[in-house]
């Protein structure tokens, strides 16, 4: 299953780099977007398996850490609509329609291995963290690289995070 997420991921990454070449907040925006998904999605479906009384040993603790990064992701996302990514109509359509399909998945997946949907986000937030990275030391005097440098911080935090809520799930 890690391997089909490895190259899942790799493959939509090849493929956003391609559309966004030289546009990087257009394509942070885009993908800001796209990552708060799945941490919605596993809220909605521990909310749901609670209310069948399906409550698990770390319920609560895990609600509350995906409630968190879904807050923080939104930073993230109001940050790079705050230097005009989502300025462009092209991209908001873009995004939104894959936001769409990846929440779905997300929930799907979720609810059929959990392990396995938290270990693809594993590699969605070290994505993040490497191209937050990649831009830091391609554009070194960049006005906007102390808050890039918090992003990418916690990108590198919701990675480890994720690997810790792997050890939880049964
Ligand atoms: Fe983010
Ligand atoms: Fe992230």
């Amino acid at each position: 299953m890690n391997t089909l997420n490895k190259l899942v991921i790799d493959s939509s990454v090849l493929i956003l780099d391609y559309l966004y070449k030289g546009r990087d907040f257009q394509r942070f925006w885009v993908l800001e977007e796209i990552a708060r998904a799945p941490y919605f999605a596993f809220l909605s479906v521990l909310h749901f398996k609670e209310s069948l009384g399906l409550r698990g040993d770390n319920h609560l603790y895990l609600m509350k850490e995906h409630f968190e990064q879904t807050l923080n992701e939104t930073t993230h996302l109001e940050f790079m609509e705050s230097v005009g990514g989502a300025d462009q109509w092209i991209d908001r359509f873009l995004a939104k329609h894959l936001v769409l399909v990846y929440y779905w998945a997300m929930v799907i997946y979720y609810l059929i291995n959990a392990k396995a949907a938290y270990n693809l986000n594993v590699l969605v937030e070290e994505h993040a963290g490497h191209t937050y990275e990649n831009y830091l030391s391609t554009h070194p005097h960049s006005q906007y690289r102390d808050k890039i440098s918090e992003i990418q911080a916690d990108e590198i935090k919701h990675a480890a995070e994720l690997r810790h809520a792997v050890g939880l799930i049964d």
